[in-house]
Order: C-alpha cells, then sequence, then structure tokens
C-alpha cells in the first residue's frame, strides 16, 4: 500500500510546492541504501535525504527527531527528552539518555496538597510539571560520537518547514483542535503558537506556520544547544518558568547534560539484544520478560493462542513487580540490574508460571500498589543507514502536547515529564499511587521510563530495530515485536500487525487490543482467571527489519497511531 503526503494535494491543487522535495511515501519499503521509518511521512523524508547526501543513520536522526518537534507537536519535541540506541556492524553499540531531570528546586512532596492530596491538575500542565528538558543535548551528544554531516545542515531543514510551513494531515488537524478546545488553548502563548490565526478551526489541507519555533530552531542550527541552554530560548524558558510558576532556572539549563550509558544487553535464542537501561525500565523489564520466556517455547502455539497469552501476561506481571520495587535513576539509586536479570533467577521464576491458572498480582508484591495513570503520547522512529549503523530513537513530552504550555516567543511545548515521579512519597494506597523510593521526587533526578528504544543483531549484524510509545505499555508493545520476530518467525509486517497485550501488574487486569482476538481465546484467558479488559490500540512500533543474507532493510511503519506514518529510503 502507498500513501500520499499532504504535500501532494498542494502540487495538484497548483499552489506552492514546499521542501523537501515530493516524494511517494509508503508503510513499508525495503532498501540497501537505508531507511527511516516514523510516525510522519515528512519527517522520514528529511531523514532519508540525509541519506541521500551521504550522511549516516545518526545524521538521518536527528534531522528526523527535529523535523518531527515541527511536524508531530504532540510528541517530537525540544522541550521533553528520550532515550537512543546506535548500534552498528562491528561497532561498540551506544545508549544515549537524555531524560529530564528535576529542577534544583523541586522537593520531594512538590506535588502534594496542603490537605495531603495529590495535585494532578498541577502534574498534568502547566510549568511546575516540567522537568528540564533534554532533547536538544542528547542529539547533539549523539552528532558529536557519531555524526559525519554539519550540524547545521541537520537541523535546518525543521527550521525551514517551521518557517515556511507544512500542510496539516487529517490527524493532525484534529489533534490540534481537540488540544486547542483544551489545556493547549488555556495557555495564551500556546493560543499564539498553535491556534489558527484567522479565530477559524483548523482543517484539514490548511497550511500551519511555526514561526517561532523556525527562529528557536534556526538559533540552534547557528550556534549549537548553547542557544537552547545558555542563549535567548533559555532566557525565554525561564521567564516562561517565572510568569507561571515553575521552578526551572538558568543554572538548570546550563547543568543539564545528556549522557552515555552502556546499553542493556541480553540474548535471545542466539540474537543480541539491546536496550535502554535506567533511567528507563524498558530494557531491563523487556530483557526480563524475554528471559522468564524463553524457556518456556512459546512456538509450541501460535502467538495468539491463549497458552502463549497466558504465560506472557504472567511473564509481564513478574517483571512490572520488579519495575515498581526496584527501578530509578540510577545517579540516585542503587538499581540492582545483574540481580534481576541473573540466568539463574530468571529460569527459576520461570518454572513458577503455572500453565493453567492466572497468579493474582496481590500476592506478588502485596506490599507495593498500583502506579499512577500516564499520557499516551510519544513517539519512536527507527533509522538504518546502507553500513548497517542503527539508531532506534523514542522521544517524548509525557502526555500529548506535554504540559501544554509553550516557551512565550520561543515557540515549543515544555514536557510534563516530573509526573513520571512517584508523587506522595511513603504513601501507597489502593487507588493506584505509589511512593516507594526509588523513584521519588529529588533536585537533578531523572524520573523513570518505560521507553524502550531497541537494537537486535545477530552474528554482529542488526537485524531489527524498534520501539514505540504508550507509557508502561511500551515495554511490552516491544515484547510482542521482538517475540513475532524472534520467537514465531514473523516476517516484518506480521510482527507488527501482531495483535497486542498489555499487563502492568496493577491494576490485576489484562488489556488486549479490542477486536483483535476471538471470543474462544478471550473466554480460555478468563477461564483461567484472567481480568481481559479490552482496549484500544497499543502502540506505534515504527520498525526495521534486515535481512542479514542480502542486507536489504525493510522499514515497517505501524498503522496504528497516524494517518501519516511512513518509510523513505536511501535510494
Ligand atoms: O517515559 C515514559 O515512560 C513516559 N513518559 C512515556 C509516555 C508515553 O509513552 C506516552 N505515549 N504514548
Amino acid at each position: 500500500m502507498r500513501r500520499i503526503h499532504g504535500l501532494t494535494l498542494l502540487v495538484l491543487t497548483g499552489a506552492v510546492l514546499l521542501a523537501p522535495p515530493l516524494r511517494a511515501i509508503p508503510l513499508d519499503a525495503s532498501s540497501k541504501k537505508g531507511v527511516v521509518v516514523s510516525t510522519s511521512s515528512l519527517a522520514s523524508e528529511i531523514g532519508a535525504s540525509v541519506l541521500r547526501r551521504g550522511g549516516n543513520a545518526v545524521d538521518a536522526a536527528v534531522a528526523t527527531a527535529f523535523a518531527l518537534a515541527v511536524v508531530h507537536p504532540e510528541a517530537g519535541n525540544l522541550g521533553g527528552g528520550g532515550f537512543m540506541i546506535i548500534a552498528g556492524t562491528g561497532s561498540d553499540p551506544v545508549a544515549i539518555d537524555y531524560r529530564e531531570m528535576a529542577p534544583k528546586k523541586a522537593t520531594e512532596d512538590m506535588f502534594v496538597g496542603e490537605d495531603g492530596s495529590i495535585e494532578r491538575s498541577r502534574i498534568r500542565r502547566g510549568a511546575l510539571a516540567a522537568g528540564v528538558p533534554g532533547t536538544v543535548r542528547g542529539l547533539a551528544l549523539a552528532h558529536r560520537l557519531h555524526g559525519t554531516l554539519p550540524w547545521k545542515d541537520l537541523v535546518e531543514p525543521a527550521a525551514r518547514l517551521a518557517t515556511d510551513g507544512f500542510i496539516l494531515t487529517e490527524d493532525l488537524a484534529s489533534s490540534l483542535e481537540e488540544a486547542l478546545k483544551g489545556a493547549l488553548g488555556g495557555f495564551p502563548s500556546s493560543r499564539k503558537a498553535y491556534g489558527k490565526p484567522t479565530g477559524t478551526a483548523w482543517q484539514t489541507g490548511d497550511r500551519i506556520i511555526l514561526a517561532d519555533l523556525g527562529k528557536s530552531l534556526a538559533a540552534i542550527a547557528k550556534d549549537g544547544p548553547a542557544a537552547f541552554y545558555e542563549g535567548w530560548i533559555a532566557d525565554r524558558i525561564v521567564a516562561t518558568m517565572e510568569a507561571h510558576g515553575g521552578l526551572i532556572g538558568k543554572d538548570d539549563l546550563r547543568g543539564y547534560e545528556a549522557r552515555v550509558r552502556e546499553p542493556l544487553r541480553g540474548s535471545y535464542r542466539g540474537h543480541e539484544i539491546l536496550s535502554m537501561p535506567p533511567p528507563s525500565s524498558g530494557g531491563v523489564a523487556l530483557l526480563e520478560i524475554l528471559g522468564l520466556v524463553e524457556p518456556l517455547e512459546l512456538r509450541k502455539e501460535s502467538p495468539d493462542s491463549p497458552r502463549t497469552l497466558h504465560l506472557l501476561t504472567e511473564a509481564m506481571r513478574v517483571a512490572f513487580v520488579d519495575r515498581a520495587r526496584h527501578l530509578g535513576d540510577p545517579d540516585f539509586v542503587d538499581v540492582p540490574v545483574a540481580k534481576l536479570l541473573a540466568a539463574e533467577r530468571l529460569r527459576s521464576e520461570s518454572a513458577k508460571i503455572p500453565a493453567d491458572r492466572a497468579r493474582s498480582s496481590a500476592s506478588l508484591g502485596r506490599d507495593l500498589l498500583a502506579p499512577p495513570d500516564e499520557g499516551d503520547e510519544t513517539t519512536h522512529f527507527s533509522v538504518i543507514d546502507a553500513q548497517g549503523l542503527a539508531v532506534a530513537n523514542t522521544y517524548t513530552l509525557e502526555a500529548g502536547w506535554g504540559g501544554s504550555l509553550v516557551v512565550e516567543g520561543a515557540g515549543f511545548l515544555l514536557n510534563n515529564e516530573m509526573g513520571d515521579f512517584n508523587r506522595k512519597p511513603g504513601h501507597t494506597d489502593r487507588k493506584g499511587n505509589i511512593g516507594t523510593t526509588p523513584n521519588v521526587i529529588a533536585p537533578g533526578k531523572r524520573m523513570l521510563s518505560s521507553m524502550t528504544p531497541t537494537i537486535v543483531r545477530k552474528d554482529g549484524k542488526v537485524v531489527l530495530v524498534t520501539g514505540s510509545p504508550g507509557g508502561r505499555t511500551i515495554i511490552n508493545t516491544v515484547v510482542r515485536v521482538v517475540l513475532g520476530a524472534l520467537e514465531f518467525d514473523l516476517g516484518g509486517r506480521a510482527a507488527v500487525d501482531a495483535p497486542r497485550i498489555h499487563h502492568q501488574w496493577l491494576p490485576d487486569r489484562l488489556q488486549v487490543e479490542e477486536g483483535r482476538f476471538s471470543e474462544a481465546t478471550l473466554a480460555a484467558l478468563r477461564a483461567l482467571g484472567h481480568r481481559v479488559l479490552e482496549k484500544d490500540e497499543q502502540g506505534d512500533a515504527h520498525t526495521i527489519m534486515v535481512d542479514p543474507k542480502s542486507g536489504v532493510a525493510t522499514g515497517i511503519a505501524d498503522r496504528r497511531r497516524s494517518d501519516d506514518a511512513g518509510v523513505a529510503t536511501g535510494e
């Protein structure tokens, strides 16, 4: 199936054509010259045009990430943070942690009101919800380590896109309208940046110009991350904080560092799995779940059989208890990663999984209770170049449109990532709040994440690049894609399209994608004791699979979230 993005409509109606050059963007495409797959065909195309100019996967990833900050404002960002895994044939893999951190003035009970209740509205939107943004330093660090083209050439396409404007897809037009009717419309700076200048409603096919964002991107293109963390953009962020009761100061911005971390390494059926270490819980949980199910030979039955789904759910339950109990920022707490992932432990926990009944979550972690709700907007993209160097990047503002607050004069949204910390220290309750120590707020600390950018290698060569949005469902989405490929030998498209499930220990229920499993399967799961809940589509896993023999990479855009997802190649 092929899709044509919005620019085509402009050509057909004879209007102005904008950079980049027009190309038809497919949902699946294969090439030996590299592939970019993201939630936006325009952003994929900007990344692929970097590959065609001789840039490598990291160059393309940087350009794609900046482009997504323009064309996918719900989650693409300058004011958020994320994680990136970079790996190629024979090279040492690298994990880049550009997660937001708590400002210096943050306190562990900053979201607890005088009456002791958690102030959810202050977590959801506005200045106090924002962690110190990491994206610009993170992308700059990736570029410094592995980039080959000049930085400004990678940022300028996004700056032009913002300044010249781009055409709204149906999804973005309706998402904008919904956001403007809600929290985004409540902040004058956000209305100014994203409202339609005529005051009427945005329509599919309208051109949106993001002038202040274009200025910020042009400054970052010219002066690098210093423009954002020390220059006039930093002044704007601090002024916005002062006007809206936020905590981020100049010293927080100046002092923010993206970190190089050692990727977590595991194995599955002779493949090497590379994923994100803490402060994301993604890699630990992914490797735990894979380690727990590997001895169970899931392939004895189909990927969607009650047995497969039951055993997988029980593995998820174990990994998510451990997540709640142990995981947080490793610079602040001692996370027992090696102990959690020890082969012997995983084997013995695997042997404890009953074949014939669901366990109760409370019995596995009676002393801990359910984690709080998360938003559902993040975005993942995957890149590979002609040399087999791959990038898996997941980044976010936390909720869709982050905290809904645009930095006045700088045109970008701030995250609301502070809500990923445990909100009320020492307080756990049956309603789903937890206050366990590892993920309690502290100045300079990074909040626990579930983002799971992942690269799989076989005999040293990259064979799979994946990741997803979706809060804690991210981990289980990545599990399904990895198992689809490595356990069930599904092709890439089938592994991405396979129906997804999610169990996160508490609440004690098994979420399954609505309408994707037969009534008989759901009845069998209920008979085993699972509380099954049918929910919307889960995740958005833009994935690359590589045939190790031919070296041909196939990008597989996930159809679940965007009407504009697409693959672009280096051809
Ligand atoms: O870091 C995390 O795990 C969350 N802030 C991610 C939020 C998310 O994925 C929302 N997405 N769709």
